[in-house]
């Protein structure tokens, strides 16, 4: 089953959306599979926005992610890189339809609330800076069999 990291951002947490917005995901039927909150450090930001990094937006960047706590996840799903990427909407919440969260709840294209890994080689780098190997819980849902159909996942 294919795995996308996922966090939700200072802003997210200061505003308290994390409980609103976790749900969606749950309501989804994604299968959380690792979940803590931390800081970001400014090399870890670094590590985890290594692309961006020579980019003149990347200072406002780096401030903006290392100011306040974020919660790191890890979910399963068929297809969850892209499903998640879908549920997020475009990067500015300026232009994210409608629907999507960032449409819903973000006016902003550096606060945009959550970010999602775009690639299974990004979630499986982004995961290796948050996560240990041993942090992710491989179990069943016992409601899984109401979600998918047998063969689907
Ligand atoms: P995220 O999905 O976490 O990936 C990179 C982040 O950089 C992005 O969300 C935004 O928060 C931020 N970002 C991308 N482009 C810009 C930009 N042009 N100006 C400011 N922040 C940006």
């Amino acid at each position: 089953m294919e795995r996308t990291f996922v966090m939700f951002k200072p802003d997210c947490i200061e505003r308290g959306l994390l409980g609103r917005i976790l749900s969606r995901f749950e309501d989804k039927g994604l299968r959380l599979v690792a979940m803590k909150m931390l800081r970001v450090t400014p090399e870890v930001a670094k590590q985890h926005y290594a692309e961006h990094v020579a980019k003149p937006f990347y200072p406002g960047l780096e401030e903006f992610i290392t100011a306040a706590p974020v919660v790191a996840c890890v979910f399963a799903g068929p297809e969850v890189i892209r499903v998640v990427r879908d549920m997020l909407g475009a990067t500015s919440g300026l232009k994210a339809a409608p629907g999507t969260i960032r449409g819903d709840h973000s006016s902003s294209r550096q606060m945009n609330l959550v970010h999602a890994s775009d690639s299974p080689e990004s979630a499986a780098r982004e995961i290796g800076i948050y996560f240990k190997p041993a942090e992710l819980l491989d179990w069943d849902p016992t409601l899984a069999c109401w979600f998918q159909a047998p063969g689907e996942a």
